[in-house]
């Protein structure tokens, strides 16, 4: 094997195209290619930049000719000579033009024929290409994701800096706080039976930054959640942090708004209008079935519970003292929608708790239908008309006694039919507000108000007396970021009144003990003066996925986990040693098999 010793590197691949021919350069990197025409050799050489070609003929010294045609695809090179017009030239790559005519070629390692052939585009299932992630991420689609990912988060720091931001490491090893997602615990040594917890987010950290007077805090910050994964969700990912003292919820917006329109600009040269939509939560609910509403095509959902408030239909009727009858109108779906696709879309509902789908399908002025025989004349006619059917159409219709049943299955349904029927313009950025979200949810399984966001979002100013006496109804001071269908961000105005916020622990089930012993810092911090504040959080990971159209925010990540929150090329999380486990004085207690 050779070294580099006597040689720099002197271009990136494809920077040679700014040298003149004749000129000598030195490039390396990896060998992507070799063909050999016996007395003419050609080594395309790869680096993150791109390709490059090597040619070595007659004129070539013997023993570097015979090196080169010792290369494999993936042995690293380092390569000088002089730039020459080639003869055939290769309109294609940005370095068409020319090649490198090799004076001297070093082998820098060898390399085994890889798994997988490192193409731009491959076939190659996922879990391989995670396996040899390292591999994986030599191809150049790969390398411009990564390096697109670094342009956006630069563009962060520079624009938050340019607005007066400050960026604040916060700890990674905290107090575990109820509340969210599920937390990652880390056992102490020192503190034999006492745990840290990942944080899911900065959230504490960030607010008593601004206790402390830094004013604007941002930080690139990880994240941890122990909770199922989705294509749009890992256990770790990365937030770009914000927190802003002395601001409502329009100043929040505003400054996100610009940095919106900063970085598309500057990453992609769209122009991104200002000010976005705003819908409250409970408009696109009702419209979307949806708090991170796709609003780039129609099919919105129309509200038939009024029309059928006598009906004998049981499966309707039933709904409609807790729920409600929606439905949808395919335009024009009839013939692209057989019966047989429809019984696949009841199926797909199912998978959202629907217990059917009930549909009209308008292939003729008649039409066949699943439940208009159980309806009387004037509950056909009053349905078809609010649906604003025609001949050509399908109506879709979810009944049940769950509301969030009807609005989570015609929701998902609707993004699913759009893409299936190619509804969804291309390359368009769809970006929105979801405001006035509910301050609490109700957990069916903890039997309690949960906060909807955290507990330390500020109560709308007109809802604050109904706090213990009205949860239901009380709005909070949050909002959502969402772009093409996606929650991209979310934030809030915080609690900064002690006594609002032990009121709100209060409306969330903690005694006073409780509350002091899990948040105890936060409370005593607010009694030395709290600014009033506000911020919000990116999910990095799926700005970068939408910006760049990926299907999934593992594409945007250097080297994500899988389904079961495992990471395939190191194969963790994995067993430890009993040494370890004693040294933290833990035994697993794992189930009989
Ligand atoms: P929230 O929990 O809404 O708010 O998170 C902010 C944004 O982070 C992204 N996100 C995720 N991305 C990938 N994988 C996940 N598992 C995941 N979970 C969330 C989403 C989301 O909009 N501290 C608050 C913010 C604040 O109030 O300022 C917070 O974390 O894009
Ligand atoms: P059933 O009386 O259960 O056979 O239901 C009659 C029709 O109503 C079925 O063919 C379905 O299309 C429809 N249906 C059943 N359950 C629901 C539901 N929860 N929501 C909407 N439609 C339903």
């Amino acid at each position: 094997m050779d070294t580099m010793k006597g040689l720099k590197r002197t271009h990136y691949c494809v920077e040679v195209v700014n040298a003149a021919v004749g000129d000598e350069v030195v490039v390396c990197g990896f060998v992507q290619k070799r063909r050999n025409l016996g007395n003419l050799i050609f080594l395309d050489l790869r680096d993150r930049t791109g390709i490059v070609q090597l040619a070595f003929d007659d004129a070539t010294d013997r023993a570097v000719f015979e090196k080169a045609a010792g290369c494999r695809s993936e042995f690293v090179v380092m390569a000088k000579g002089n730039i020459r017009e080639r003869e055939s030239k290769n309109k294609e790559i940005p370095t068409g033009d020319i090649e490198v005519f090799v004076s001297d070629l070093r082998v820098l390692s060898e390399a085994e024929v890889p798994p997988f052939e490192i193409t731009d585009e491959t076939k190659v299932n996922e879990e391989l290409r995670l396996k040899y992630r390292y591999l994986d991420l030599r191809r150049s689609p790969m390398q411009h994701t990564l390096m697109m990912r670094h342009k956006i988060v630069k563009a962060a720091r520079d624009y938050y800096d340019e607005n007066g931001f400050i960026e604040i490491e916060t700890p990674i090893l905290i107090k575990s706080t109820p509340e969210g997602a599920r937390d990652y615990l880390v056992p102490s040594r020192v503190h034999p039976g006492a745990f840290y917890a990942l944080p899911q987010s900065p959230q504490l950290y960030k607010q008593l930054t601004m206790l402390a007077g830094f004013d604007r805090y941002m930080q690139i910050a990880r994240c941890f959640r122990d909770e199922d994964l989705r294509a749009d969700r890992q256990p770790e990912f990365t937030q770009i942090d914000l927190e802003m003292s002395f601001v409502d919820v329009d100043d929040v917006i505003a400054m996100n708004e610009g940095f919106m329109k900063y970085v598309f600009k500057r990453i992609m040269d769209i122009d991104i209008q200002t000010p976005f939509r705003r819908i409250p939560y409970e408009e696109a609910m009702n419209r979307y079935g949806s708090d991170k509403p796709d609003t780039r095509f129609g099919m919105e959902l129309v509200d038939l519970s009024n029309l059928l408030q006598n009906t004998e239909f049981k499966v309707f009727a039933g709904a409609l003292s807790t729920g409600s009858v929606r439905g949808i109108n395919v335009k024009g779906g009839a013939e692209k929608l057989s019966r047989k696709e429809i019984d696949k879309l009841v199926e797909y509902v199912k998978t959202y708790r629907a217990k059917g789908l009930a549909y009209t399908r308008l292939n003729t002025e008649e039409g066949s239908s699943s439940y208009e025989k159980f309806l009387s004349e004037e509950e056909k006619t009053a349905i078809r008309q609010a649906m604003g059917a025609e001949t050509g159409d399908v109506i879709l219709i979810v009944a049940d006694p769950s509301n969030s049943v009807v609005y989570d299955s015609l929701g998902a349904l609707r993004c699913h039919l759009a893409e299936k029927l190619e509804l969804i313009p291309e390359n368009s950025f769809d970006l929105l507000w979801v405001t006035d979200f509910p301050l609490f949810e109700y957990d069916e399984e903890e039997d309690r108000y949960v906060a909807k966001h955290h507990p330390f979002t500020a109560v709308a100013d007109e809802d604050v007396d109904k706090l213990l006496t009205d949860p239901a109804h009380c709005h909070a001071k949050a909002y959502d970021m969402v772009l093409n269908g996606c929650e991209v961000g979310g934030g809030s105005i915080r609690i900064n009144n002690p006594e609002l916020q032990k009121k709100m622990f209060q409306a969330l089930g903690f005694s006073e003990e409780e509350a002091q012993e899990r948040f105890g810092f936060l409370i005593n911090a607010f009694q030395y003066g709290a600014p009033p504040h506000g911020g919000m959080a990116y999910g990095l990971d799926r700005l970068v996925m939408l910006m760049l159209n990926k299907p999934s925010i593992r594409d945007v990540i250097a080297f994500p986990k899988v389904q079961n929150a495992s990471e395939l090329m190191t194969q963790c999380p994995a067993e430890v040693d009993q040494k370890q486990l004693d040294e933290l004085y833990i035994k697993t207690n794992l189930p009989q098999e």
